[in-house]
């Protein structure tokens, strides 16, 4: 996977547009804006407790200087910001360049009439910039990053389990040695969320940069344990426990990992967590008939068709050769007609033109986003976000797409 970093590079301006009566601008916030991006974040999301600014500041530091936060200007009053993370994203066990896109905020005086718009066509062209080949977003409202080409794709799965349902799990004899985690074990602990990502053929979830690593890590209130092939990080949250994130390659240590997380049950009434959909530790519950999941739906756009297809993983077993139509008004590069070749477990799709006599499958750019993320065809179909094509067309996009993608971590 690419990962750019562009030092020092200055990037071109995104542009300017006549919003009303006035032109605004969009461009690279620096080290002196940061009070005015701070009011505009209060304004929209509600204060930040002191200690948090100074976390804020420390996390944004040294992302201004990779062009990863604009601010729209109307002459020198800053009136809306977005922040473009630098993560890798997983699909089907291969890791692609993803722009987590937060932090979106127009002043209140500014909205509702079309700054929010301008400034998201900019960031998503900052996402091509800087190499990224899809982008996600948690939205707060669904039809502004719609009307760009987003689309509802995956979920933070948040479970909630009764403490003590967790507490037998352990294996009886002969149990996986656990450790606890320091700020330095940042680079073991991401290869093995790198190994883990690859052989359970992952589908949705984040990989950080070693920093950001580092950062989560440092947390004394955060508990970390690792074993060879997982690892679990953990809190307390107002007299229970609140999972942030438990890996495990194996059966073994999914039961160690999560036992050791149950041996609170004599104080902790129940554990959220945040899991896959198929988490295995549902499986290994002695009982299971209601699950307690609160989801939190993110978005997700293709940035660059041919280089997301290239980077993604396909199950080994399935071949498609099939054309497809695209329509990406904000990115007229990922229009048009795409053969899509599939096999082994790999992908490329190159620029053709749609055979003539054929009904072939058609696609917004949030549709072919959304397929990309496993969306149902017949979903899909029946929400108009694809048309043509054969039922059997259908099947195949179905088979090559297929993923019941999630996210751990919210931003
Ligand atoms: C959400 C926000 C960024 C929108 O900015 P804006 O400048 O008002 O948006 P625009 O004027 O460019 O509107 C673009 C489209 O989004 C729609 N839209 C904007 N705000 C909306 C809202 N709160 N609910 C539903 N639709 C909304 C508009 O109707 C417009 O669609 P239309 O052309 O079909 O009518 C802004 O209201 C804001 O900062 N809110 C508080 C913070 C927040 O929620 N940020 C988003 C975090 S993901």
């Amino acid at each position: 996977m690419r990962r750019r970093r562009w030092p020092g590079k200055r990037f071109d301006l995104v542009g300017a547009v006549a919003i009303g009566w006035t032109v605004v601008e969009i461009r690279d916030v620096t080290a002196g804006d940061l009070d005015a991006v701070l009011d505009n974040r209060k304004r929209a999301f509600g204060p930040l407790p002191p200690s948090s600014v100074e976390q804020w500041r420390e996390m944004v530091a040294p992302v201004l200087a990779e062009g990863r936060y604009l601010g729209v200007f109307d002459g020198d009053r800053l009136i809306a910001t977005s922040r473009i993370n630098d993560y890798e994203q997983w699909w089907h066990g291969r890791a692609v360049s993803m722009g987590g896109v937060a932090s979106v905020t127009v002043a209140p005086e500014d909205r509702g009439r079309g700054v929010g718009r301008f400034l998201m066509q900019g960031t998503i062209e900052r996402c091509a910039e800087l190499g990224h080949v899809v982008s996600a977003l948690y939205p707060a409202t669904t039809p502004l990053y719609r009307s760009l080409g987003y689309e509802h794709a995956g979920a933070r799965n948040r479970v909630t389990l009764r403490t003590e349902a967790l507490r037998g799990l352990g294996a009886r004899e002969g149990g996986v040695k656990l450790r606890r985690s320091v700020p330095d074990d940042a680079p073991e602990l991401m290869g093995t969320l790198r190994r883990v990502y690859a052989a359970t053929r992952a589908c949705g979830p984040l990989g950080w940069d070693e920093r950001s690593v580092r950062r989560r890590l440092s947390d004394e209130d955060d508990f970390g344990y690792l074993a060879d092939d997982g690892f679990v990080l953990y809190r307390w949250q107002e007299g229970n426990i609140d999972v942030d994130n438990l890996v495990a390659g194996s059966e073994t240590t999914a039961r160690a990992l999560w036992s050791l997380v149950g041996t609170a049950s004599s104080i902790a009434t129940t554990v959220t967590a945040s899991v896959e959909p198929d988490d295995p530790m549902l499986w290994l519950l002695r009982e299971r008939s209601y699950d307690t999941v609160d989801q939190t739906r993110w978005m997700f756009r293709i940035v660059d068709l041919a280089s997301a297809v290239a980077g993604r993983g396909y199950p080994a077993g399935v071949e498609a050769d099939t054309v497809v139509e695209v329509n990406d008004p904000q990115r007229p590069a990922n229009s048009g007609a795409w053969r899509l070749s599939i096999s082994g477990g790999a992908g490329t799709a190159t620029a053709t033109t749609a055979p003539a006599g054929q009904e072939t499958s058609r696609l917004t750019i949030g549709g072919m986003s959304a397929l990309f993320a496993g969306v149902q065809t017949s979903a899909l179909r029946r929400a108009g976000l694809l048309t043509g094509g054969t039922p059997a067309a259908d099947d195949l996009l179905g088979a090559a797409f297929a993923a019941k993608p999630y996210m751990i971590d919210y931003f």
